[in-house]
C-alpha cells in the first residue's frame, strides 16, 4: 500500500526518485501551475522555454520526464498536464486530482514521489493526495514475481503544501481512507470470478470489515430460503456457488437517523439462460462492483466516524445456466411477498437489489440508494464514464448528483418516466423483470421504485458504464476495476450526517 505524507520543505530540496510539478494549457503555450516555482528556480527559470522546445502543451494527462539540475534533490522532474484553467485561470479539484493520478502512473517503480502541485487550500490539497493515492495502484495477485516486481506502484508520496495545521492532516488522512477503500473495490473487481464466488466475497467483506466498528451479519442459502428471499435464491439457484445477504451496519452514538446503501453483487453474470453472447460476458466479473462500493464505503465511513447510522446490503448471487437455473416464465416471491414473472434471466440484478430493498426498509431509513451495475442501456446512454441517477425524490436527486460532483465522480440524472411502468405488467405475476426495448435504464429503475417501502427517498444509481475500464489507463483510473461509486457514497454519508440530504 502507497504511504503518504506532507512537508512543508523546500520541494527542490527534498531527496526522492521524482519530483512532479503541473503545467497548464495556456493560449500562448504552457505555463508553469502554483507549486513549481521552486523547481523553475532551481533549473534557473528554464522551464517553459525547455517544456515548449520539447513539445509540452499542459493537455490534461500529458506526462514530460526531464532529467534535473544539480540544484533539485530529485533526479527526474516530471511535468504533469492539468489542462485548460477556467474562469480567473482556477484549475478544480478533478483537474488536479486527474493529473496527480496521471503522474503517480507513470511513475510506477519508483519508491519515493514529491507531489509539488497546487495546493494552496484544503480542497486542493485533498484533491491532490486522493488522485496521487488513487493513481498509485497495481493488481498483482495473478502475477507471477519477475513480472509483477516491475508493475508495483509509488510507495511512499510526499505532499509539498505550505499548508500544514490540522486541517490539511484530516485532508491527507481522509484521502487516505478514502482511496484505500477505492482499491480494495478495484481488488474485488479485478478477482478473478472464479475466486470471488459469493460464499468468498462474504467472507473476504467479512474479514475486511473485522478491524473496525461494524456489525456485520450474512445469510446463507438456508437463512435465505428461511427468510423468504425469492429473488436473490432464483438468480443464484443455477450455481454451484449458493448465493449471500451481506448486512453491515456503522452506528454513531449520536445520530439522529439511519440511511441504508443498497449494492448489486452478482459475482459472474453469464446472463443465466437467457445467457449472453461470448463477447458481452467477458467483463461480466464486474457485476458485483455496487456490492463492493457498499462494503468499502462501509469500511470508510467507520474510519471516518461521520454522526450518522449507515447500514449497508450487499445481496450476492452468481447468474448461472445449469439444470438447477431459473427458467424465463418462473415466477419469484421478493422477499415480503410481491411476485416477480422472470421473463429475462439475464434481468438478474434487479431480482436480488428488490429483496435487499425490502430488507433494507425494515430499518427505518430515512433515505436508500443503491447502487448497481444494472443496464447496458445506461452505458447506451451516458457512455463508459457517467453514470445515471435515478430518485423517487427530485431534492434528493440533485443532492446527489450534487455530492458525486464534489466527490469527483461523474454522473447524469436520468428520468422514472410513469408511463413506461405499464410494460412491466406481468400476465399472471404483480410485475415482470423486463418490459419492452428502449428505455431499458428507466424501466429497470422503475421496477427497483416498486420495493421502495413508502415515505423513504431513495436513489438508484447505474455504474455499469464507470465500474470498469476496459480503455486505456488515464488520469487516476487504471484499467478494470475502477471503484466507481465509493467516494460518491462516503460524500452522501458525511452530507446525511451534516443534515444535507
Ligand atoms: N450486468 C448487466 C448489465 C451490464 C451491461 C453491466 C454492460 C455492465 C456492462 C445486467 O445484468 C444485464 O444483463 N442487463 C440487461 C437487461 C436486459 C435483459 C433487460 C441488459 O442491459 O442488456
Ligand atoms: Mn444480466
Ligand atoms: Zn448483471
Amino acid at each position: 500500500m502507497t504511504t503518504i505524507n506532507l512537508s512543508s520543505s523546500a520541494a527542490a530540496e527534498i531527496s526522492a526518485d521524482a519530483i512532479v510539478i503541473g503545467i497548464t494549457r495556456g493560449a500562448d503555450g504552457p505555463q508553469l501551475a502554483a507549486g513549481a516555482s521552486a523547481v523553475d528556480a532551481a533549473q534557473d527559470g528554464t522551464l517553459v522555454a525547455t517544456l515548449t522546445a520539447l513539445g509540452a502543451t499542459g493537455k490534461a494527462g500529458e506526462v514530460t520526464k526531464l532529467a534535473s539540475s544539480a540544484a533539485v534533490a530529485a533526479p527526474v522532474i516530471v511535468v504533469v498536464g492539468l489542462g485548460e484553467p477556467g474562469a480567473g485561470g482556477s484549475i478544480d479539484a478533478e483537474q488536479l486530482r486527474r493529473a496527480a493520478g496521471a503522474a503517480a502512473r507513470a511513475l510506477t517503480g519508483s519508491s519515493h514521489v514529491v507531489l509539488a502541485l497546487p495546493t494552496a487550500t484544503v480542497e486542493e490539497l485533498s484533491a491532490v493526495a486522493e488522485g496521487g493515492l488513487l493513481g498509485a495502484y497495481a493488481y498483482l495477485r495473478y502475477r507471477t514475481q519477475e513480472n509483477g516486481a516491475k508493475q508495483q506502484p509509488v510507495q511512499t508520496l510526499t505532499v509539498v503544501s505550505a499548508l500544514d495545521d490540522d486541517a490539511a492532516r484530516e485532508a491527507l488522512n481522509r484521502a487516505d481512507i478514502t482511496s484505500t477503500s477505492v482499491k480494495l473495490v478495484r481488488d474485488y473487481v479485478n478477482a478473478s470470478p472464479s475466486d470471488l464466488c459469493p460464499e468468498t466475497f462474504a467472507d473476504a467483506a467479512r474479514q475486511a470489515c473485522a478491524p473496525y466498528e461494524l456489525d456485520f451479519e450474512v445469510l446463507d442459502e438456508s437463512a435465505l430460503a428461511a427468510g423468504g428471499y425469492g429473488g436473490i435464491l432464483g438468480v443464484g439457484q443455477g450455481s454451484i456457488h449458493p448465493p449471500r445477504l451481506v448486512r453491515i451496519a456503522y452506528r454513531h452514538p449520536e445520530a439522529s437517523r439511519t440511511i441504508a446503501f443498497v449494492g448489486k453483487g452478482i459475482t459472474f453474470d453469464s446472463g443465466g439462460l437467457s445467457i449472453k453472447p461470448a463477447d458481452s460476458m467477458i467483463t461480466m466479473k464486474s457485476d458485483m462492483g455496487g456490492a463492493a462500493a457498499v462494503i468499502a464505503a462501509l469500511i470508510a465511513i467507520a474510519r471516518l466516524a461521520p454522526r450518522i447510522n449507515v447500514v449497508g446490503y450487499a445481496p450476492m448471487a452468481e447468474n448461472m445456466p445449469s439444470g438447477t437455473a431459473q427458467r424465463p416464465s418462473d415466477v419469484l416471491t421478493i422477499y415480503g411477498g410481491k411476485t416477480v414473472e422472470v421473463l429475462n434471466t439475464d434481468a438478474e440484478g434487479r431480482l436480488v437489489l428488490a429483496d435487499a430493498l425490502v430488507r433494507a426498509g425494515e430499518d427505518q431509513p430515512s433515505h436508500i440508494v443503491d447502487i448497481a451495475t444494472l443496464t447496458g442501456a445506461c452505458v447506451v446512454a451516458l457512455g463508459g464514464r457517467v453514470s445515471g441517477i435515478m430518485s423517487n425524490d427530485d431534492a434528493l436527486l440533485s443532492r446527489v448528483h450534487d455530492a458525486a460532483g464534489r466527490a469527483g465522480e461523474q454522473m447524469w440524472p436520468l428520468p422514472l418516466p410513469e408511463d413506461l411502468r405499464k410494460d412491466l405488467d406481468s400476465d399472471i405475476a404483480d410485475i415482470a423483470n423486463i418490459g419492452q426495448r428502449w428505455g431499458g435504464a428507466l424501466a429497470a429503475g422503475l421496477f427497483l421504485k416498486e420495493f421502495i417501502a413508502d415515505g423513504v427517498k431513495w436513489a438508484h444509481l447505474d455504474i455499469a458504464g464507470p465500474s470498469f475500464n476496459d480503455g486505456e489507463p488515464y488520469g487516476y483510473t487504471p484499467k478494470g476495476g475502477t471503484g466507481a461509486g465509493v467516494r460518491t457514497l462516503v460524500q452522501l454519508a458525511e452530507d446525511a450526517a451534516a443534515d444535507r440530504l
